[in-house]
């Protein structure tokens, strides 16, 4: 029997005293990659930054199993350490730390052992390269003037510098070109076959899915999980939209 990673349970978080998600229950098992789609404002992001625990978001009922270990109320870096990573609809600039330092940092933090630069930098090289983006990149501001698909890459560095156990990507795929979803969808296949990684996929556009293998899909409508099904409702849903469950 494949063992639970991420297990929620009667999840009610609020933001601004607005409760959003209500009683939400969702588990994912290991090497799981499941997919949750809902219209705007549905709770998506909420969800997300829920299980990262983002101080912003309350947890007002219930509760995040991660790893066999109840994590409701740890810290964000805690979670992080424990092998759980977001990659943000809207990352955030950085001024004064390189994406490659900070990634060798949170790496040092994970495995809780410092790492020799020039290994580091051999790996970031060899994962830059894979993305299409030019090494020099390692040495910038953490997004700081990256362009949209350029952040949206950074991320997908950092997912496959980290390796992390349940990588939560949340529209990763929104505002690329072409070339970049491909790369991009590579990127997370990588993660998932050669290093066993399991997925939360936050996506309107479907595109990034094209190569993944689905296991579950989640319709998250006004804060609770409407549906769920396998592959065929993503294709269901856009074909018809959300309309017959709101
Ligand atoms: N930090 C915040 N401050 C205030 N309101 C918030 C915050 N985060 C979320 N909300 C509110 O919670 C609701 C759910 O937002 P959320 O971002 O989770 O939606 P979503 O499903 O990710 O939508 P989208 O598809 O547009 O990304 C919205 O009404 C939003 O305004
Ligand atoms: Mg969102």
């Amino acid at each position: 029997m494949t063992k639970s990673l991420l297990n929620i349970e009667d999840l009610i978080v609020s933001v601004e005293d607005k409760e959003i998600l209500h009683k939400l229950d969702l588990e994912v098992k290991e090497g799981e990659t499941h997919v949750i789609m809902g219209p705007n404002g549905a709770g998506k992001s909420t969800l997300g930054n829920a299980i990262m625990g983002n101080p912003q978001y309350s947890i007002d009922g219930g509760k995040i199993i991660f790893d066999g270990e109840d994590i409701t109320d740890l810290s964000p870096d805690k979670r992080a350490n424990k092998g759980l990573f977001i990659s943000f609809q809207n990352p955030i600039e950085v001024p004064g730390i390189t994406l490659g330092n900070f990634t060798k940092t949170a790496l040092e933090a994970h495995t809780g052992e410092r790492l020799r630069l020039w290994d580091f930098k051999k790996e970031a090289k060899k994962v830059l390269e894979m993305l299409d983006m030019d090494p020099s990149y390692a040495d910038r501001d953490l997004n700081v003037g990256f362009s949209g698909g350029e952040k949206k890459k950074a991320e997908i560095f950092q997912l496959l510098m980290l390796k992390p156990k349940l990588a939560i990507l949340d529209e990763t795929d929104s505002g690329l070109d072409v070339d970049a979803v491909r790369i991009v969808s590579e990127g997370v296949k990588i993660y998932k076959e050669q290093m066993g990684g399991s997925l939360i996929i936050i996506t309107h556009s479907t595109r990034i899915l094209d190569a993944l293998d689905v296991d579950h899909t989640n319709v998250l409508v006004r804060g609770s999980i409407v549906a769920s099904g396998d592959r065929k409702l993503i294709d269901e849903i856009n074909e018809h939209g959300f309309e017959k469950y709101i």
